[in-house]
């Protein structure tokens, strides 16, 4: 099955993935670019659209990132936003002008004539500009369509070339009635079908892994999150018991963990899974160890140390396998040169598409290498899967949700890798892991109950291990304090503290005073990040 495909050429905006989601949105599958992208890269990955986001510089600071300019000859429709609006204007021979009086936020705009990508709009609309510069006038060609009090050409078009200019950013919610303009452009103006669902995306992916591994076995590291369990779950779709998982329990998980892999991966799916129950082996690696980046060290090493265990058992890692995997990782595309070794050749990685966007107005492509489950090694001889490479990560979500994983795996906040082990502050013990652990239990039912969990971008408690004076009863309690940790954030680069209500916090701590053995005290975080991390080490 051909999927069409719409380039979305990222100036530097912030605003290029949302509009890259917008699109998906559209069932119209999406991929951002850097500008420097070639006409010939263009031509090759045959966009049936190419939509230019918007950029925080001017069109005339230098540098300022353009593109070529041969783009306006391929014949494919083109929608530029904000900065991508001024630059096609710029390019084609139209006027941008710093005129002194730049629009930011809710703008009215007035219609002054006709759009396809908003053809049954009021006289007057509510749209989002952020702008400095305008364009004053248009390219041959063009006709204006909008206005507003800052911006002379809100909006223009070129109906027989199919180019579009929008000031105003119909990808933010704010933008009254802005999903109808990719609509229109995606649909009316580029022909688009919308066949890019969450049932067509297993299919794909499905198809993909199945000529990727062909007859040899795939090996996948589980964590618990989302990520890995949908990568998993797409693959044993994919390839059914050629797969088998391992999962690493170090001790230093959530409560009900390791059951819910175990249910979920064991007893739903039928999957093949080897439960490694490791967590004496973390507690004796970590005694005495304070420093945090030690910690983290010692538990990616141990993971990484026991993963080639298991794979090794499984006659892959160093033996023959191995070598077989070595031998066809350097003749890609050779099924055939797999035959020596049984173990298996392939590793699943749960790397998502915001890890592998080239973006950016640089010229550098920025591809980030992404450390799934623990990071494993690069030198691990095996070939690569990713089946959510291409996904943003609301759709390994919703994919998640069509495969059939529980509500709690597909929604599940994020947490670190060396988990609870950065959430004891002090030394790791078995005794501190179980505290903490039954305490971050309490926090995560009752901001559930409380039905903030999924407005929340992480929430769970924190263990310093000192030690306070308390009363209880008669006596004289001398115990640790918890720690509750709530932010709201987007992508975990700057967060917010989250304001819980004081009857949450208040149920939260009696509970874990009353039920958490070990437990005297419990304070809440109000640091935001920054100045503090959303971990506390
Ligand atoms: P900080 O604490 O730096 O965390 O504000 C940002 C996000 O990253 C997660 N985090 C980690 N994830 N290994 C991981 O896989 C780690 O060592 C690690 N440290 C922090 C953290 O939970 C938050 O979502």
């Amino acid at each position: 099955m051909t999927t069409d495909t719409i380039l979305v050429v990222d100036f530097g905006a912030q605003y290029a993935r949302l509009i890259a989601r917008r699109v998906r949105e559209a069932h119209v599958y999406s991929e951002i670019v850097a500008p420097t992208i070639s006409l010939a890269e263009i031509k090759a990955r045959a966009p049936k659209g190419i939509i230019f986001s918007g950029g925080p510089k001017s069109v005339y600071e230098s540098p300022a990132p353009s593109i070529d300019a041969g783009v306006y000859e391929l014949g494919i429709p083109i929608l530029g936003l904000c900065y991508g609006a001024q630059l096609m204007a710029l390019q084609l021979g139209g006027t941008v002008t710093r005129t002194g009086q730049g629009e930011y936020g809710r703008t009215e705009l007035t219609q002054s004539g006709v759009s396809p990508l908003c053809p049954d709009w009021p006289a007057r609309a509510s749209v989002w500009m952020s702008h400095g510069d305008a364009i004053t006038a248009v390219p041959d060609g063009f006709s204006a369509t909008a206005t507003s009090a800052g911006a002379p050409v809100a909006a223009m078009h070129d109906p027989e070339r199919r180019f579009f200019g929008l000031q105003f950013h119909p990808e933010v919610v704010h933008t009254d009635r802005g999903s109808e303009v990719f609509d229109h452009f995606l649909i009316d103006v580029c022909g688009c079908l919308p066949g890019w669902t969450h049932v067509s995306i297993i299919e794909q992916q499905v198809a993909a892994v199945q000529a990727q591994v062909g007859g040899d076995r795939v090996l996948c590291a589980l964590s618990g999150g989302v990520d890995s369990a949908v990568a998993a779950a797409l693959v044993h779709k994919a390839v059914g018991d050629q797969l088998t998982c391992v999962f690493v329990d170090t001790g230093l998980m959530r409560a009900g963990e390791a059951d819910q892999v175990e249910d979920t991966f064991r007893r739903q799916f039928k999957m093949d899974l080897v439960h490694v129950k490791a967590a004496d082996r973390y507690f004796a690696a970590l005694a005495g160890v304070t420093d945090p980046e030690r910690k983290r060290k010692i538990i990616g090493e141990l993971f990484i140390r026991i993963f080639e265990e298991v794979a090794r058992d499984l006659g892959a890692g160093d033996g023959a396998g191995a070598a077989a995997a070595a031998a066809a990782a350097a003749a890609p595309g050779d099924a055939g040169a797999t035959g020596t070794g049984d173990g298996p050749r392939f590793l699943v990685q749960g790397t998502l598409y915001p890890d592998v966007i080239e973006s950016g107005s640089d010229t550098a492509a920025n591809i980030k290498s992404h450390h799934n489950v623990g990071g494993l090694p690069e030198d691990l001889a095996f070939d690569l899967v990713e089946p959510l490479r291409l996904l943003f990560k609301d759709e390994v979500r919703a994919v998640g949700e069509e495969l059939g994983l529980p509500h709690e795996i597909v929604w599940r906040q994020p947490f670190p890798g060396p988990g609870l082990g950065v959430r004891i502050i002090g030394e790791v013990t078995p005794e501190r892991a179980e505290i903490l652990r039954n305490a971050d239990a309490v926090v995560v039912e009752e901001i559930r109950r409380a039905g903030l969990y999924r407005e929340l971008w992480q929430s769970f408690a924190v263990l310093p291990a000192v030690r306070t004076v308390g009363v209880m009863g008669d006596g004289r309690t001398y115990a640790y304090p918890v720690v509750i940790r709530a932010v709201t954030s987007d992508d975990a680069m700057t967060a917010d503290w989250a304001r819980l209500p004081y009857d949450l916090v208040e149920r939260i701590a009696s509970r874990i005073i009353n039920e958490v053995d070990g437990v005297n005290r419990v304070a809440l975080d109000v640091t935001s990040k920054p100045p503090g991390t959303i971990e506390w080490e």
